[in-house]
């Protein structure tokens, strides 16, 4: 399990130093590690938060976002590129009961081609402007249009299996990612991680030449049943491991902003001072109660 990510002195420095993650993007050397069940349920834990949090599928001949998410309209970035209508993205997101907001990929591969790297760059930037989150599940590689989002974003999470191949592929990339300086914004997501591999899970680190790494357990049922229902698992089955870990994971990355704690101090602090003003001689056991509380909440 990831180590010490979640303390409550870490994510409070984390807070402090303005740590941010607003545009992240979810990628992966191969297709098939997680990228999509990640970003979608990364996407719905943020919703659930109250974030106003767009996915940007970025996979854009094979996209499947908005299949993960049962959903369909008329609008994907094919359409805002052929409308030259980069200033606009925001009209085009498709929205889900959730919250999350979804820029869907094109519907067939050979309308990929349409999407420059600049334009795709560009409907980023104007999508991160509106959002308070932006995850982009980019395609499988190093391709041009993933070396140009990548540039762009706060945070890059790199997803892997635990197999071999997959191992020797991710080494490669996060190879890559150093030559080009941004190492330093990579964190390494082992998926599947309890299935099977001959490796010890706690190597991976060391093999990858990383600090630290996050775990998601295997869950052949649940998960893949959900991506297929369309129903982000986090959503369908909350207590789940894998549900609880991408919660850890969704806590560690996006705390919440120190405008926001200090909000929720403030208010604990009135309600406390309300209830003294109508307890008198009960005020000591109020305060205290009221303190858990907020801790607790
Ligand atoms: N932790 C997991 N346990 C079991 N199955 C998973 C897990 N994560 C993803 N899957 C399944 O693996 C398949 C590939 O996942 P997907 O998110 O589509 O990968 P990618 O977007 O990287 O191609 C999907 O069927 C998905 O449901
Ligand atoms: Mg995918």
């Amino acid at each position: 399990m990831e180590k010490g990510l979640t303390g409550t002195m870490e994510h409070q420095q984390a807070i402090d130093s303005g740590f941010e993650n607003k545009v992240v993007a979810v990628c992966s050397a191969t297709g098939g590690m997680g990228r999509t069940t990640i970003a979608v349920n990364l996407a719905a834990l943020a919703a659930k938060n109250k974030k106003k949090v767009t996915i940007l599928d970025g996979d854009l001949q094979f996209g499947d976002a908005a299949m993960a998410l049962d959903m369909k309209g008329e609008n994907t970035i094919q359409h805002i590129v052929e409308k030259h209508d980069l200033a606009n993205s925001q009209n085009y997101c498709l929205k889900h009961e959730s919250g999350v907001q979804l820029l869907a990929a094109p519907t067939r591969p050979e309308y990929a081609d349409l999407i420059t790297p600049d334009s795709l760059v560009r409907i980023l930037k104007e999508t991160a402007s509106r959002a308070q989150l932006l995850l982009v599940d980019v395609q499988a590689g190093l391709t041009e249009h993933n070396i140009q989002l990548l540039e762009q974003v706060d945070r890059i999470l790199v997803v892997t299996t635990p197999g071999m191949a997959a191992l020797k592929n991710t080494k490669l990339m996060i190879e890559t990612l150093d030559a080009l300086g941004w190492k330093d914004k990579a964190s390494v997501i082992v998926n599947k991680s309890t299935g099977p591999t001959l490796m010890d899970v706690h190597d991976i680190t060391e093999l990858l030449q990383v600090e630290e790494a996050f775990y998601l357990p295997d869950e052949d049922k649940h998960v893949p049943l959900a991506f297929d229902r369309g129903i982000p698992v986090v959503i369908s089955h909350p207590k789940l491991p894998f549900s609880k870990e991408l919660a850890k994971i969704n806590e560690h990355l996006f705390p919440p902003a120190l405008s926001e704690t200090t909000e929720h101090i403030t208010l604990s602090r009135r309600l406390i001072k309300k209830f003294k003003g109508l307890r008198g001689k009960d005020d000591e056991f109020i305060s205290k109660t009221a303190i858990k509380t907020s801790r607790g909440s």
